[in-house]
């Protein structure tokens, strides 16, 4: 269980005044938990899920993990810092929450949907390795209608330049005369690997939105937005990538 701690204790060590001051700031309503204003300054929070913001900043602590579900739109690359200066997921943060933050595990810049952000090195490297076996699904949009002999080559294994991708599971969702849109689930992370396994298959890609990971999807989120995981998914992804015992 994670240690719950009172919201002047939680001010003071982010920095923002000291103890007294900051009952003083919660009295005046100035402090919001989850958006909603607490004027009880013996009100408990979680550092690791709740969102504290004192006149609407938010507050962090130094050694606080977070962990954010963002749903990426297209046109957005995933990289905290770009040289060139072209628009990053990093964009869709505002500056209190985006300090240490980075995604884990890539989408293309035309690729939509989920993407975790997170400053927990440890469980993000978990849950990119292969060991894992951490279900990512695609909805891709190819070109053309992929024939049944096509869509036994994602259980098989695609050949791609570096060797078989592992088996894939796929579902036709809808076929149109000139194009299909396939449900591909994978758990391995190869550069650009749904697009190629499509491509190697002669279906190229069109369009590609990652609807889930593992048992987090998008409800509830329109493009750009993000939401905090919530403690029990944050426990739930931890055991399933073996670090059950530091909660
Ligand atoms: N596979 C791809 O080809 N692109 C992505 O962005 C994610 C998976």
């Amino acid at each position: 269980m994670r240690e719950l701690i009172r919201l002047p204790k939680f001010l003071a060590s982010g920095g923002v005044a000291s103890r007294r001051a900051a009952e003083k700031l919660i009295a005046a309503g100035r402090v919001k938990v989850n958006g909603i204003p607490v004027r009880e300054p013996g009100r408990k929070i979680d550092p690791q899920c709740d969102r504290v913001e004192v006149d609407d900043i938010p507050v962090e602590t130094a050694g606080e993990k977070k962990y954010y579900l963002l749903f990426k739109p297209k046109g957005y690359l995933t990289t905290v810092r770009d040289p060139f200066g072209r628009p990053t997921v990093m964009d869709l943060f505002p500056e209190g929450a985006k300090d240490g933050l980075f995604p884990v595990g890539r989408l293309d810049m035309d690729t939509e949907g989920l993407l975790l952000m997170t400053n927990d090195g440890e469980l993000a490297f978990r849950l990119m390795h292969p060991r894992f076996q951490i279900e990512k699904k695609y909805l891709a949009t190819v070109k053309g209608v992929p024939s049944a002999e096509d869509l036994l080559q994602f259980h098989r294994g695609i050949l791609l330049e570096e060797g078989r991708t592992a088996p894939a599971k796929v579902k036709v969702c809808s076929q149109g005369k000139r194009n299909t849109q396939l449900l591909i689930t994978i758990h391995e992370g190869k550069k650009r690997q749904v697009k190629r396994m499509c491509q190697a298959l002669e279906h190229p890609v069109i369009s590609l939105k990652r609807v889930s990971l593992a048992f987090l999807n998008l409800k509830g989120l329109n493009p750009s937005a993000f939401r905090p995981l919530t403690r029990e998914e944050i426990r739930k992804l931890s055991v399933m990538v073996g670090l059950k015992d530091r909660l």
